[in-house]
Formats: C-alpha cells, sequence, structure tokens
C-alpha cells in the first residue's frame, strides 16, 4: 500500500521569520514512520525552504509554474527554475488560480506538461462549486478538468497528483463528508483507469477546509490518499496532527 501524502498549501502567508519557526517545528515533531509530507511555498521562499527543510524527509513544493518554457513572459516563474531548487511538487489548476487568474482547462493541462518534463509532479486541483453542485454537475465539472490533462499528458499520467478541492468547502470550515469526497475521488479513479494500468499508483488528495478534527475520518476513505491542507498547514500543531493521522498503518 502506498504512503499517504499531506501537503500545505501555503497559498500567500509566511515571512522569513515564521518560516523558519513553522519548519523547525514541523521537523521536531514527525513521526518517526512517516506519511510523505510536502510544503508548497511562496516562489520568493524556496530558497529558504530548501535549506529548512534539508534532511526532514519533508519535500518542497510550489503553488503554481508557468506554462512556458523560458522568455519574456513578466513576472512568471519557470518549471526548470523550481527545479533548480529542488522542488517534487506544484500545484497547478487551484480554484484561486482558476477564479483570480482565468486559467483554462487548457492552460492547467500545459502547467503539467511543463512540470513532468523537468521531473516535478504536478499536483492538478480539480472540484466544482457550490452552483455546480447544487445543479447536480460536480461529476461533469471534475471530469472535464481532469481530462484536459489527461488529454495533453497521457503517456506519464501515473507521474501526477491530483487533489480534489471542492470549491465551495475551500477556506469556510465546510468539509466534504468522508462519503462526498469518497464518491468523487472513486470517480477520479475510474477515470484514470482508461489512461493508465496503474491508477491505484496516482495520489489522489482531498483539499478544502482538511483540519485536526476531520482529518482521520477523510483519510480512512480507500480512495483518499492524502491532503492538500491551506490554514491548518500555517499551524504547526494542527499541521502535525492531520500528518499522524495520515501516518497511521492502515
Ligand atoms: P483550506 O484548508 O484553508 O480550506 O484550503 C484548502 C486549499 O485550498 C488547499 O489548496
Amino acid at each position: 500500500m502506498k504512503r499517504k501524502l499531506i501537503a500545505g498549501n501555503w497559498k500567500m502567508n509566511g515571512g522569513l521569520v515564521q518560516n523558519q519557526a513553522l519548519v523547525q517545528a514541523v521537523r521536531e515533531g514527525l513521526p518517526a514512520q512517516s506519511c510523505g509530507v510536502a510544503m508548497c511555498v511562496p516562489a520568493p521562499y524556496l530558497a529558504q525552504l530548501a535549506e529548512l527543510v534539508r534532511a526532514s524527509g519533508i519535500d518542497l513544493g510550489s503553488q503554481d509554474v508557468s506554462a512556458h518554457e523560458q522568455g519574456a513572459y513578466t513576472g512568471e516563474v519557470s518549471a526548470g527554475m523550481l527545479r533548480d531548487f529542488g522542488v517534487r511538487y506544484a500545484i497547478v489548476g487551484h480554484s484561486e488560480r482558476r477564479q483570480y487568474h482565468g486559467e483554462s482547462d487548457a492552460t492547467v493541462a500545459l502547467k503539467a506538461q511543463r512540470a513532468l518534463a523537468v521531473g516535478i509532479a504536478p499536483i492538478v486541483c480539480v472540484g466544482e462549486t457550490l452552483a455546480q453542485r447544487e445543479a447536480g454537475q460536480t461529476e461533469e465539472v471534475v471530469k472535464r478538468q481532469l481530462a484536459a490533462v489527461i488529454h495533453q499528458n497521457g503517456h506519464c499520467i501515473s507521474e501526477i497528483a491530483i487533489a480534489y478541492e471542492p470549491v465551495w468547502a475551500i477556506g469556510t470550515g465546510k468539509t466534504a463528508s468522508p462519503e462526498q469526497a469518497q464518491a468523487v475521488h472513486a470517480l477520479l479513479r475510474t477515470q484514470l483507469r482508461a489512461a493508465t494500468p496503474h491508477p491505484e499508483r496516482v495520489h489522489i488528495l482531498y483539499g478544502g477546509s482538511m483540519n485536526a478534527a476531520n482529518a482521520a475520518a477523510l483519510l480512512a476513505m480507500p480512495d483518499i490518499d492524502g491532503g492538500l491542507i491551506g490554514g491548518a498547514a500555517l499551524k504547526a500543531a494542527d499541521f502535525l496532527f492531520i500528518i499522524q493521522a495520515g501516518s497511521v498503518p492502515a
């Protein structure tokens, strides 16, 4: 059975002093038989984090990657630059980027391709809005979002991770129930089956108000392979509690 993966998405939070305290506390509290742990941090802090997580078992992640390889794209950060800092995971297609930065399914698929080309595993985010859930469109929306990535990257699809993040659960304190999340994860797994002989190797993470109180029940579901944690990843005690829940042998 594969190890679960607990990844923190710091979003636009952090500072040189806070980062040091947070990483140190998480390092010191990691269980001996830990699940996979990653911290996806703002780009300016990658160099600092690369030092702070050295030899800790914590992997480094970015929150985005450019869809372009290099050149005149002011403000963009390329996959090659991320690799220079030892980045192992890159979140792509987070709903905040789709919503506030107009990222389309096609752009997200290209970003995943750029990451894969340099050996970085994209964490592809999919998820429906509340209106889409209420209109019964959840399945259609998440399948369409994943299909774009499969279409562009079919040959190396087993190298990606997926995060199911219902938009209505992000930062709201409302969590999908373990059964609601499991139902969508199972759908995504079935969709992967058509693209890879080893769909079970792909980590499908749940994200959206995952916290110390609800993590164990979510992580106990058969197709929930870990979590993508926002707010609770900024507090060492909460993040460690979730890591502990993910590290319990199944
Ligand atoms: P919260 O855990 O703060 O709801 O954020 C989830 C998220 O968006 C992780 O990418």
